[in-house]
């Protein structure tokens, strides 16, 4: 399950914190949202330096489709809606300028990253309405997207919409392209953040005036609450060759035809069929990938497959800027609801705004404290507190007739004496017992078939079948206790 970026990237290595550090600002994650914030802090002249708990764009960045675009689904009727023609029009020009700032960095660092402009299309195969009504949304906002029938998709739509000149690129190949002038720190796990102090796992510790938070899932439980605002989505991708070329990005927007397209060199990136994290209780959704690209391309090879999750905020807004008001030097860029790539340079140039005390039109709209009063805010509390009293360091004993009777590749939860432990048994014979309570805020995990691990539900966070830490928010294996502040 490698996506066709790691195939053909390796990105460069660099030394993990050995000795104490005062800076600036300090960067906690090294996927595109953190990478673009350190890049665009320094060259705005704030010193900066980024901690990365494993390699850098080894999260979630090194799995997306890698579509730089506007075309956020059908956000901006709802939008209008929700929070008026103004915010909405600020949201969609902070997204245009985010595509305007990447190929501004891209040809002054000369960055060959497959970065090409073509056009992003939404399109419906069951319902032409919804689309000509977010056409008239954009077109209302001032932006140029054009209803059309005529699309280069191998199957007919009842409609789409085109926005002119959105882009795409290979994300690891961009990331190299502006990470080696950082200074970055990798297989350095960021702990515990206490007001400006960020401790590390192996010891050494950065104090910074302004401290951000962009390792996907904010870790921090209290302040902020985001696992109260946010849950992960999970979705699959697979590149084939010998398949159709594209006239620009596609995406799908019915509920059980989100397809959706891109090229990438002779490769054609095929995605779709999400679902939240913790609910794939079958081994059915690459294989429907496969069929389907089977099915439109019949001489078509499968090159890569891969997955990937991303935090869903219940507007679709991503949270980007102070973490808390109790914290207005702490900062963080999260729920990017699968548009991380805009929404990481939004997020980079907001974040650097507000550090510099620039003011920013976008800060309201992005403003992670929209939305919360006191009364929610004690209700999480209450309600975070009693889920993390109830954790505990667990390893099971499993008897024998139970682990005789499972199937080789098998994987699931069996109850013990009132427990409940997770259990798989490998190709190999060997059999793998773990506590199943999630030890971030111990919900109970799910077994995954199809990728062989073990996925919570309630916020997303994943294990291996050993119990390794995959995904966060959780940031310890399965068993172990929450560090939580
Ligand atoms: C299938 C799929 C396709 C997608 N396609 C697109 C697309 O075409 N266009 C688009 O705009 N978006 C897309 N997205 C969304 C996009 O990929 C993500 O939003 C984006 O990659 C998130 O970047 P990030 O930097 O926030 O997170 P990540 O890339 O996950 O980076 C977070 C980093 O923080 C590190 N970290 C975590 N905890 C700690 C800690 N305690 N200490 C130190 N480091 C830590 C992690 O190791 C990781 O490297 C897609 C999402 C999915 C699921
Ligand atoms: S990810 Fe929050 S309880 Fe599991």
């Amino acid at each position: 399950m490698e996506s066709i970026w790691m195939r053909r990237e390796k990105l460069p290595n660099f030394q993990p914190l050995t000795s104490d550090k005062k800076t600036e600002a300090v960067v906690i994650g090294g996927g595109m949202a953190g990478i673009l914030t350190a890049y665009l802090l320094k060259h705005r002249g704030v010193s900066v330096l980024l901690l990365e708990a494993d390699r850098i764009g080894s999260g979630q960045t090194k799995n997306t489709t890698a579509k730089i675009a506007l075309s956020h689904n059908l956000l901006y009727d709802k939008l209008i809606q929700k929070i008026g023609r103004e915010a909405a029009g600020l949201y969609l020009g902070a997204n245009w300028e985010a595509i305007l700032k990447y190929e501004q960095i891209i040809t002054e660092h000369n960055i060959a990253c497959m970065f090409e402009r073509v056009p992003s299309f939404l399109y419906s195969v069951s319902d032409r309405e919804k689309i000509e009504k977010e056409v008239e949304a954009v077109n209302y906002l001032g932006c140029a997207g054009e209803f059309t029938t005529t699309t280069s998709l191998p199957f007919p739509v009842e409609g789409a919409i085109r926005y002119p000149a959105q882009a795409q690129f290979h994300p690891l190949l961009f990331l190299e392209g502006i990470a080696r002038d950082i200074e970055i720190y990798e297989k350095t796990r960021v702990l515990r953040v206490e007001e400006h102090k960020v401790f590390t796992e192996a010891g050494p510790k950065v104090e910074a005036d302004h401290v951000i938070f962009a390792t996907h899932y904010p870790f921090v439980n209290r302040p902020g609450y985001y696992f109260m605002r946010m849950h992960q989505e999970r979705s699959y991708a697979a590149a084939f060759s010998g398949a159709g070329r594209m006239d620009g990005m596609y995406l799908g927007t019915d509920t059980k035809w989100d397809y959706s397209f891109r090229n990438s060199g002779e490769y054609l990136i095929l995605g779709g069929e999400s679902h939240r994290t913790g609910e794939n209780l079958t081994e059915a959704s690459i294989r429907k990938l496969r069929d389907k690209a089977a099915l439109w391309w019949p001489q078509c090879r499968t090159e890569a497959m891969w997955s990937a999750q991303d935090c869903m905020s219940p507007d679709q807004i991503p949270y980007i800027g102070r973490y808390s008001a109790r914290r207005p030097y702490w900062y963080v860029a999260t729920g990017f609801s699968k548009w991380g790539m805009s929404s990481s340079m939004v997020a980079a140039m907001l974040i650097s705004d507000l550090i510099r005390k620039v003011p920013n039109p976008w800060e309201e709209v992005f403003s992670p404290q929209r939305g919360i009063t006191l009364s929610t805010a004690k209700h999480m509390a209450v309600d975070g507190t009693k889920a993390a009293a109830g954790l505990i360091k667990q390893v099971f004993a499993v008897p024998d007739h139970v682990l005789e009777n499972l199937t080789i590749g098998e994987g699931g939860i069996v109850e013990m004496q009132g427990q409940k432990v997770g259990v798989y048994k490998r190709e190999d014979g060997k059999v793998f017992t773990v506590s199943v309570r999630c030890p971030h805020l111990g919900c109970q995990l799910e077994w995954n078939p199809q990728e062989k691990s073990w996925d919570c539900p309630c916020h997303g966070s994943r294990f291996s079948y050993k119990g390794k830490l995959i995904d966060n928010p959780a940031q310890n294996d399965i068993g172990g206790m929450q560090d939580d502040q």
